[in-house]
């Protein structure tokens, strides 16, 4: 048996989907787990690959099996679990050995432990993978923070296990220490805005036009045929086919309105503002599962201030068109982040290549992400996305739609966290004179902050300080 390449360590679910895909590239790997089961499921489920796969019954014994510089993936919560297998794992390792962490983490702990491993002359690599169960299994998009070195070390083995477009890998590194693990963050704050404005288009085709799940979950297939194409349409069309097993009804009528979050999306939004930034359609999808699981208030407010609103039934084409534009512009913002981190922590990301490592294999892929690669690299107007000439026919046609639905459903009463997010964004960023006039002067009359003026006087308060 030849020497392992690489050691993975936590055989859960996502763990396991990895090393899989490691063994079936052909990736000679050695394996463990903290409890013994895990390892024998593993075993059972790679005897396939078996002359890939060494399996040992300890922390210390995978660790001995790897040759040096030595590479080791940890598969297990990235908060106080990696903490603890880190005390645990770090007097094990020699100097040049990289530990890797491949869950979703928040940017700050693994840009910390990067700083706590290099005291020791280790390297701590942050690994952004995305695509779920299936795509660890057979091809995710990996984004990697760490050095030099542990790249050089690990992207031969990414590149075999990662999800393929044109024929390139989609794994590449964005950055030191915390880039991965921030661009990750930032592709599911993505993923939330998406989500989110796939639900309303569907809470107006349904409450408002008073279509099936399965008729609204048939057009969502046939926009995934074109330009709107993407792996989140395509599932929506599947999940809205179903009906319920234990029932007699569609499947979505069977599941609580309350919507889970393990935390990524707050974090965007989080880093969005302490950033300087906004990404209001990221904070509008994050506001909306927020409420959702607020499920009891919302059964006492509606009961008492009534749940009425008025037909509608958009026009499918203009809904295309208005979807197109909202998800230009949720990928501006989205990108907008990742230039705001890129400046504060002196990152260099390549948003071209980001754009290119999450056409496949990821959660957000989609076709539009192709154009966006391009349009980073014709260097749009400001670095902007929504100003790139590129998109600049899509949006005249979409922008006037977004407008029509996003003021017609207001009128009829429906929720747009993220579509009418969208819409103020956008009509914001074109006035070259807006509103901060006014809060200016509030400032100053009641603080005394001070403001400048628009002819330069080197006078900065109001007339109210006399
Ligand atoms: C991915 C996903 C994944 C995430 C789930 C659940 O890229 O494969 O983003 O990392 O964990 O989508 O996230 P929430 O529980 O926050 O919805």
């Amino acid at each position: 048996m030849a020497d392992p390449q690489i050691g993975i360590y936590g055989l859960g679910t996502m763990g396991a989907a990895l090393a899989l895909n490691m063994a079936d590239s052909g990736i000679d790997i050695a394996v463990s787990n903290r409890s013994p089961e895990p390892i024998a499921e593993f075993v059972t489920r790679a005897a396939p690959f078996a002359d890939h796969v060494t399996a040992l019954d300890t922390l210390e014994g995978l660790i001995d099996a790897l040759p040096e510089p030595r590479l080791l993936l940890a598969m297990i919560p990235s908060t106080a679990p990696m903490d603890a297998f880190l005390e645990q794992v770090i007097p094990l390792l020699s100097e040049g050995d990289t530990v890797i962490d491949a869950g979703n983490a928040d940017f700050h702990a693994t840009r910390a432990r990067s700083a706590q491993l290099a005291e020791h002359g280790l390297h701590f690599v942050g690994l952004g993978v995305s695509g779920g169960e299936d795509g660890a299994r057979h091809g995710p998009s990996m984004m990697f923070g760490g050095s030099e070195e542990s790249w050089a070390g690990l992207q031969p083995i990414l590149s075999k296990i990662a999800a393929q477009f044109d024929g390139a890998p989609c794994a590449d590194r964005m950055g030191p220490d915390g880039a991965g693990h921030f661009v990750k963050t930032v592709h599911n704050g993505i993923e939330y805005a998406d989500m989110q404005m796939i639900a309303e288009v569907y809470d107006l085709l349904r409450h408002g036009a008073g279509h099936s799940p399965a008729e609204i979950g048939a057009q969502f297939a046939r926009w995934n045929e074109g330009a709107l194409e993407s792996y989140l349409f395509e599932i929506t069309g599947k999940v809205l086919s179903y009906d319920d097993p234990q029932g007699d009804g569609p499947m979505v009528d069977a599941i609580l309105d309350k919507a889970g979050q393990k935390g990524t999306g707050r974090w965007t939004a989080i880093e969005a503002v302490k950033l300087g930034q906004s990404a209001t359609m990221i904070e509008g999808a994050v506001a909306a599962r927020a409420w959702s699981a607020e499920k009891d208030l919302r059964e006492v407010a509606g009961a008492t201030l009534g749940a009425d609103r008025s037909g509608f039934t958009p026009d499918v084409e203009e809904l295309e068109a208005a979807l197109l534009a909202a998800r230009i512009l949720e990928y501006a913002q989205g990108f907008r982040i990742l230039a705001a981190a890129s400046a504060e922590y002196d990152w260099q990301l390549d948003f071209a290549r980001i754009a290119e490592i999450w056409r496949a294999g990821c959660i957000i892929r989609a076709r539009l992400l192709d154009d966006i690669a391009d349009a980073f690299r014709e260097s749009p107007p400001e670095g902007q996305l929504f100003l790139a000439p590129r998109f600049a026919p899509v949006l005249e046609r979409g922008i006037p739609a977004l407008r029509r639905l996003v003021s017609e459903a207001i009128a009829a009463g429906y929720p747009l966290p993220v579509l009418g997010a969208a819409l103020s964004f956008w009509d914001t960023l074109r006035q070259p004179r807006g509103t901060a006039a006014l809060i200016q002067a509030q400032r100053d009359f009641f603080g005394r902050h001070g403001f400048d003026r628009v002819d330069g006087k080197d006078v900065h308060h109001g007339p109210w300080w006399g």
